[in-house]
């Protein structure tokens, strides 16, 4: 089965055949809202809303220990984690698919570890790679086969939000080596690690960060929506892709 996190523009996946939707109970609260279970062209697919159905989550609530295990409790092959970027670089213009290869958190305050007892032994995880490399090569096939553009590599800034940055934070953020901005990157990458979870990002720039491209003064926040509207159905096109050669054996 493959595992799709739909994330801002995308709370619900409309190429879905539902066959039912479940409620997950975990040792960590409640996930975002109830699983979506069914097919794309055949083949399994379980859909989870990053931000609830109603999208009423803002990032810095999600509780994404919860969602994880939940998914985990499922043994997903892969993770597909959809997530709204601001572009930093200056070739990540509105509308651009890109998949990251690396992340730097910025984020506070948020349940970011499963190890987290004192009564177990102290438990590192690797995180050189924070995605899997087999789960990004199935994403750039699919695009490859859907016949979608998508760029390759790039540092994710995971950023604490809900109110975007100003233009000094993206300016240190660029100094820093990030090319887009989000708010939910982290920590469900970590935490997909520290399962041994296949898990990566498709991120989808939904405007120029602040202070850059066309936003200079102010990021214009209604034609976020539209710019990832657009953007979803590509978006949706590659997932059918990707459900097609998950299943081929040969491939996975
Ligand atoms: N900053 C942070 N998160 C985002 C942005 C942004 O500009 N756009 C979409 N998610």
């Amino acid at each position: 089965m493959l595992a799709i996190i739909g994330g801002s523009g995308m709370t619900q996946l409309s190429c879905l055949k539902i066959s039912h939707r479940r409620v997950i109970r975990t040792p960590y609260g409640e996930p975002s809202g109830p699983f979506t279970f069914g097919t794309v062209n055949g083949h399994d697919i379980v859909f989870l809303a990053r931000h609830g159905h109603g999208h009423t989550i803002p990032p810095h609530r999600i509780n994404y220990r919860a969602n994880i295990w939940a998914l985990r409790s499922l043994s997903p092959e892969h993770i597909v984690a959809v997530a709204a970027v601001g572009g930093i670089r200056e070739d990540l213009t509105p509308g651009t698919l890109i998949i990251p290869g690396q992340v730097i958190d910025y984020t506070y305050g948020r349940d970011f570890t499963y190890f987290d007892s004192s009564e177990d032994p102290v438990t590192h995880i690797d995180f050189t790679d924070p995605y899997s490399s087999v789960t990004r090569m199935q994403l750039f096939r699919a695009a490859r086969l859907a016949d979608e553009a998508v760029m390759d590599s790039g540092v994710y800034a995971a950023v604490q939000g809900p109110r975007l940055e100003t233009a000094a934070e993206i300016n240190r953020l660029e100094r820093d080596g990030c090319d887009m901005v989000g708010m939910t990157g982290m920590p469900e990458a970590a935490l997909a690690r520290e399962l041994g979870l296949n898990y990566a990002t498709l991120a989808v720039v939904a405007n120029y960060a602040a202070g850059r491209g066309t936003n200079v003064a102010a990021i214009p926040l209604k034609e976020i929506y539209v710019v990832l509207e657009k953007a979803m159905v590509r978006v949706r096109n590659i997932i059918e892709h990707l459900a097609k050669c998950y299943d081929d054996k040969t491939n996975t």
